[in-house]
């Protein structure tokens, strides 16, 4: 017989699919590594398991714990499974430009969801950074997660997403292409890939309204860089520990209306039923084309899945008031 354990047991091992339609006029092979295929429909599941064994192992994590997160989602849903698992109550604080969905889908795997508003300082006191902090300090027996510095995050796509690449393009992947939040991803696999062949090249995905790219470049974090935009997912107004700048190459910007027509194309042009930041990897993809020869093997990490954005991206009518589709 042939099964896993628990639903933990079937995370990760994720198909590499190659992009057909979308990538005309690329010569080289671009695979997208299709990270839905986890139980709770997104990469997140890898880290967010990662994180609690972590903090298991060096006692921040006690038995009949509460782990606290602030969360667009993903994380959040890895978490609760997890939590589910292993017999912890889960609490995710979430800011409130997320997608209804994403908070219904995490009541629906029984955690608790604290809303706080979006277009606040991180150091306001109401943000969804503070909260969380606050929420941890007041709750006995808790575990405040924090994604963002947590390098256990970068140690599960060092340790799991990274080799699956390697070995899955038989070591020939020549770009690694990925939407940049928290960091985690780019760190963990960039670093993994780099080790293997220091000649592969590092790009992240960033959003107007994120300090990333700027910030690679420059050196300088730039407040006025900050405002708030519409794509989920990826760019942010701090920086994370998980965020590795000497491993990556080099960032492009997407637009909120790019990343979500691609998401919508995505979908309607290759069958990826994918989320909002996976229209922003692929549009930056094609603004990053000319970096690609013949013989290259470009890997795509396509994070989330397309069941969270329905009342978004994929709502033509919301499409028109945004004006981003006619
Ligand atoms: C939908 C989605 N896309 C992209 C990212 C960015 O991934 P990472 O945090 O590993 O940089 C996240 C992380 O929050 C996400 O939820």
């Amino acid at each position: 017989m042939e099964y896993a354990e628990n639903i933990l047991g079937t995370i990760g091992n994720t198909p590499l699919v190659k992009i057909n339609k979308l990538t005309e006029g690329i010569d080289a092979l671009v695979l997208a590594k299709y990270e839905t295929f986890n139980p709770g429909n997104s990469v997140k599941d890898r880290m967010a398991v990662k994180m609690i064994e972590d903090a298991e192992a060096a006692g921040l994590l006690k038995p009949g714990g509460t782990i606290i997160e602030g969360t667009s989602g993903n994380t959040g849903m890895g978490l609760a499974l997890a939590a589910i698992v292993k017999g912890y109550r889960m609490v995710c604080v979430m800011a409130d430009k997320q997608s209804k969905e994403k908070i219904d889908i995490l009541r629906a795997v029984g955690s608790e969801v604290v809303v706080c508003p979006t277009n606040v300082a991180p150091d306001d006191p109401q943000s969804y950074y503070s909260t969380s902090k606050r929420l941890s300090e007041e709750t006995p027996n808790s575990w405040y997660v924090n994604q963002y510095d947590n390098l256990s995050n970068t140690k599960a796509h060092y340790e799991s997403t990274g080799p699956e690449i390697w070995k899955q393009t038989d070591g020939k992947v020549t770009h690694f292409v990925v939407g940049v939040g928290t960091g985690g991803t780019i760190s963990g696999v960039g670093k993994y890939l780099k080790e293997q062949n220091p000649n592969v090249k590092v790009w992240g995905v960033d959003t107007y309204g994120s300090v990333f790219k700027k910030y690679h470049e420059t050196g300088e974090f730039d407040e006025k860089e900050i405002y708030p935009y519409v794509t989920e997912g990826i760019g942010e107004d701090i920086l994370p520990k998980n965020v590795d700048f000497d491993i990556i190459d080099g960032f492009t910007k997407v637009t909120d209306k790019d990343a979500a027509v691609y998401t919508q194309r995505l979908a309607k042009e290759e069958g990826f039923f994918l989320g909002n930041s996976a229209g922003a990897a692929m549009k930056g993809l094609l603004q990053l084309k000319e970096h690609f020869k013949k013989d290259d093997v470009v890997v795509i990490l396509f994070h989330d899945h397309g069941s969270r954005y329905v009342g978004k991206m994929f709502n033509d009518e919301w499409m028109r008031e945004k004006g981003y589709i006619e």
